[in-house]
């Protein structure tokens, strides 16, 4: 009954809508005015090309960084916590994320990669040169002596991984005894930016001066170790200055020097003397360090055990100068300071 009902009521409703004939077409309306040209949208890879070009700029100091160390060394694997920060790209670039050079990173870093190009460079954020920018240059503070900071304006970068550890436990400069655990203990290598800043050492006494280099090379690191390659030996992206000639001498790479120091031939003989003098230093706070019986006869690392907070320091002090390896360029003043008066103190 009611579907008859609905069906009844919708014919009626569309018997009274019914169309009639089309009216005859309106006049033509006027133009529109035109409207203004939207801006042109950018080339999508406008932004790429600056650093992907034909240039080769890429393809050059990516050969340079694949004969570095950074590429050559290996030693990414040491991917655990208390390394990855300086030893693996990931690991340095959670910590420089968080603000929190000197700690450890949440975890083990997996597929761990060697310092490249993707870690001293903001490579990929927003894919335009300004990429090229580096990935930190904030102050560096010392893990070793977390009282000190320094500027290394650019050389930021390459300080707050080319810093000692802290050994643990850190002797106190006039405190008690302390005792090391194992032969692992020290401050550890790559001890550049404590003697570069000289600010450090283990400081026995007084007397100690800096070199002009601390203060006086702009962006330090960078401004002696950014220069262009030379050859396979180093400089450019391989960063390092020293290198061995092919008839198997020392030699030094110094296009960045030559800004101050005119010749190069003198500055080479400079370099020889103050090499020499360092050396013979190193050497006798080494035998001295052995007659004591802090440091192991044969492998150079520390004999657990108790030792004096002097002792301790003086081996520390030895360490840093060692891995120090610019044989006095970085800061020869306080180098050499630092050793005579760990000589003397434990004399
Ligand atoms: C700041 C310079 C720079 C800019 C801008 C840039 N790139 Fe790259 N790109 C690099 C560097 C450096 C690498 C890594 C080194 C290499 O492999 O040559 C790289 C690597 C690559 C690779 C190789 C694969 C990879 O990820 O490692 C591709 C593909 C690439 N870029 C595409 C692009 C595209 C597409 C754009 C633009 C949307 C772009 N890049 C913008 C510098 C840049
Ligand atoms: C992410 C940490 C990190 C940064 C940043 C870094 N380095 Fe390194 N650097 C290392 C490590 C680790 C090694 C040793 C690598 C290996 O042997 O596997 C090394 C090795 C080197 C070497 C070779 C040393 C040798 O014994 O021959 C030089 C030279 C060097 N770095 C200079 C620099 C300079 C200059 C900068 C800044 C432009 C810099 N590094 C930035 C971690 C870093
Ligand atoms: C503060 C940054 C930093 C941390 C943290 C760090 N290292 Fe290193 N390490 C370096 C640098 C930089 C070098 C390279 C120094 C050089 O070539 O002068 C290096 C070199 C080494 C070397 C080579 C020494 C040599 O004489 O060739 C070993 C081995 C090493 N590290 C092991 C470790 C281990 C294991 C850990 C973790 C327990 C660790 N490192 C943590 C910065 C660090
Ligand atoms: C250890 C750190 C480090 C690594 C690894 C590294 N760079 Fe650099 N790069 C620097 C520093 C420092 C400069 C000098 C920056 C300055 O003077 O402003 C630089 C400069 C450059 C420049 C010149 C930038 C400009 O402003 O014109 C290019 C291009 C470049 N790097 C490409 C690369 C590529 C490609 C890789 C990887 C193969 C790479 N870098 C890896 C530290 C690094
Ligand atoms: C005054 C210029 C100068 C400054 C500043 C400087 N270096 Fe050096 N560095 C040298 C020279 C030259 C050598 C090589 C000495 C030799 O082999 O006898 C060297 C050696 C090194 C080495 C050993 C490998 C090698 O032969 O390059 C490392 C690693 C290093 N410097 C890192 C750094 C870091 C990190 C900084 C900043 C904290 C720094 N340097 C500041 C000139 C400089
Ligand atoms: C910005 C200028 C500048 C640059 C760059 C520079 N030096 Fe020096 N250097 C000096 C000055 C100034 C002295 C102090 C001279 C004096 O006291 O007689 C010095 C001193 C030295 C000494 C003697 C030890 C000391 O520290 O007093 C050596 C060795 C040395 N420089 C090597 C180098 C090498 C190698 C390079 C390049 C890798 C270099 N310098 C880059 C300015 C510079």
């Amino acid at each position: 009954m009611m579907i008859a009902m609905i069906m009844v009521a919708s014919l009626t409703f569309m018997s009274c809508t019914k169309e009639g004939p089309a009216g005859l077409p309106g006049k033509d309306g006027k133009d529109g005015t035109n409207g203004t040209n939207g801006l042109n949208g950018q080339d999508g890879t406008a932004g790429c090309i600056a650093c992907h070009d034909n240039s080769q700029v890429n393809f050059a100091v990516t050969q340079q960084w694949e004969m570095s160390k950074h590429a050559t060394g290996g030693l990414y694997v040491r991917n655990s916590n208390n390394c990855a920060g300086c030893h693996t790209s990931q690991g340095f670039r959670e910590m420089i994320a968080a603000a929190t050079p000197n700690a450890n990173t949440a975890g083990t870093i997996q597929n761990p990669v060697p310092p490249n190009c993707y870690t001293c460079h903001n490579i990929h954020s927003t894919y335009s040169p300004a990429d090229w920018s580096l990935a930190t240059t904030a102050n560096v503070t010392f893990r070793i002596k977390p009282e000190n900071t320094h500027d290394f304006g650019k050389g930021n970068l390459c300080a707050t991984c080319h810093q000692p550890r802290i050994p643990s436990p850190m002797p106190v400069l006039g405190g008690p005894d302390i005792t090391i655990p194992n032969a692992n203990w020290g401050p550890h290598y790559g001890a550049q930016a404590t003697i570069v800043s000289g600010k450090g050492g283990f400081e026995f006494g007084t007397g100690y001066t800096n070199s002009f280099h601390t203060a006086g090379v702009a962006n330090s690191c960078v401004g002696c170790h950014g220069g262009d390659a030379n050859g396979i030996n180093g400089g450019g992206h391989m960063f390092n200055l020293g290198y061995t000639t092919t008839t198997g001498a020392d030699a030094v790479i110094t296009a960045t020097c030559t800004s101050c120091h005119a010749d190069a031939s003198s500055l080479n003989a400079l370099m020889a003397l103050k090499k020499t003098e360092l050396n013979t230093l190193l050497l006798q706070l080494r035998v001295r360090l052995k007659e004591i019986g802090i440091m192991d006869p044969n492998t150079d690392r520390v004999v657990p055990g108790t030792w004096t907070s002097t002792q301790a320091g003086a081996f520390i002090n030895h360490n840093l100068v060692k891995y120090d390896h610019s044989n006095g360029v970085h800061n020869f003043p306080y180098a050499k300071k630092l050793l005579e008066n760990s000589l003397a103190a434990i004399q």
